[in-house]
């Protein structure tokens, strides 16, 4: 059977819930002339997911009630009738929460490095167009910081957060992160060789964010907002950079204070002469993705990046592991499905 999850109804609050989903069974789909069968082994789960189930998406069709949940998935090929692909090619596409599909070629690609045929689910994280190819615009083209300068990360065990903080890092900068719990902070300094990182959860967050970026900020790469926001602004430096990629904080929580923010926010862009620069990681991958994945596979292999990746063993708990991704301090590194061996 091929096992597919559904959207069943809209999120009612912010966030998604149980509810949101259910687990359908359906027949394993026979590939015609010129279509293959992929059975799926990896799904990744981003934060843009949440804007596919709400009704109105400003940049994507939303999911349709009754329809498989989207999502980025690596599979291998088990049947092939296509003359471009063979039986366990390896593939990276976008068919969504079920163990089987049916393509007929245009819409996946085979994995393209040695490094993600050994290692598939890097093809969702690190060498993804989404989580990989975002850090690296945002930090390498965007914001791009010298040496001595300080850039600031949020979420930063993250999909984004890790890769961003390593680039920043071999640009020869110093790098503060900022995350959810002592031990994902702990990580970052360790594992992830940031400089500092700080507890958003902490009463006394401002002041240690501050004590940790004693020349101010040069780089803030924004993904979260909300709170922790508010903390960085003042830190900012003139003609500091900085690249919006997201506002999962807002997304969560709806934001405290959100008019707040965003006026203090204005006020510091006109003051301190600010380039903010909105990124979104798709626009580049016809000018950057070749690139990005040349530079990547090999700053990995040759282990000058770390990549961490919390797996989820299993198909049925993607919906609660997509719940815990909307809250602060659960899984650290890149959130994958393991859907089969
Ligand atoms: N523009 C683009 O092209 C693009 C591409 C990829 C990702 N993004 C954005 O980049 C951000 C990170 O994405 P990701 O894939 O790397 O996800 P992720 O960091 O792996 O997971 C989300 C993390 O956000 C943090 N978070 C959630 N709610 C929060 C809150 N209320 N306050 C503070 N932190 C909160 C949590 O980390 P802590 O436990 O550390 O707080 C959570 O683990 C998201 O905003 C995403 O939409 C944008």
């Amino acid at each position: 059977m091929n096992r597919q999850i559904i959207l069943a109804e809209r999120p009612r609050y912010l966030m998604p819930t149980h509810n949101c989903f259910e687990l359908r069974q359906a027949p394993v789909p026979a590939p015609s002339d010129g279509e293959v069968l992929i059975r799926t082994l990896w799904l990744a789960l981003d934060p843009y997911l949440h804007g596919r189930m709400k009704r109105i998406n400003s940049q994507a069709q939303p999911v349709a009630i009754g329809d498989v949940m989207v999502g980025a998935t690596v599979g291998r090929v088990q049947t092939s009738n296509h003359p471009d692909f063979s039986e366990n090619d390896l593939v990276v596409g976008f068919w969504g929460w079920q163990d089987y599909c049916v393509s007929n070629g245009s819409r996946i690609m085979k994995l393209q490095t040695e490094l993600e045929r050994s290692h598939p689910s890097y093809a969702l994280g690190a060498m993804s167009r989404v989580s990989g190819l975002g850090a690296y615009i945002s930090m390498l083209h965007v914001a791009k910081p010298k040496p001595g300068e300080t850039v600031v990360i949020g979420a930063a065990t993250g999909g984004v957060g890790q890769i961003a903080g390593q680039l920043a890092k071999m640009e020869g900068a110093r790098v503060v992160g900022y995350a959810g719990s002592p031990e994902k902070c702990d990580f970052a300094v360790k594992e992830l060789g940031f400089d500092a990182c700080v507890c958003h959860r902490d009463p006394d967050f401002g002041e240690a964010l501050r004590d940790a970026c004693a020349e101010g900020v040069h780089v803030y790469l924004e993904s979260v907002g909300g709170e922790p926001m508010d903390h960085v602004l003042p830190l900012l430096n003139h003609y500091a950079r900085v690249p919006v990629m997201g506002l999962i904080a807002q997304w969560s929580t709806g934001g405290t204070n959100a008019n707040d923010t965003r006026m203090a926010f204005l006020t510091q862009v006109m003051a301190k002469r600010l380039r903010v620069e909105g990124v979104i990681s798709n626009d580049f991958f016809q000018s950057h993705f070749r690139d990005f994945q040349t530079e990547m596979a090999n700053w990995i292999t040759t282990k000058q990046i770390k990549i961490v990746e919390h797996v989820v063993d299993g198909l049925e708990h993607a919906p609660r592991a997509l719940q815990g991704m909307f809250q602060t301090g659960q899984h650290m590194g890149k959130l994958v499905v393991k859907v089969s061996e």
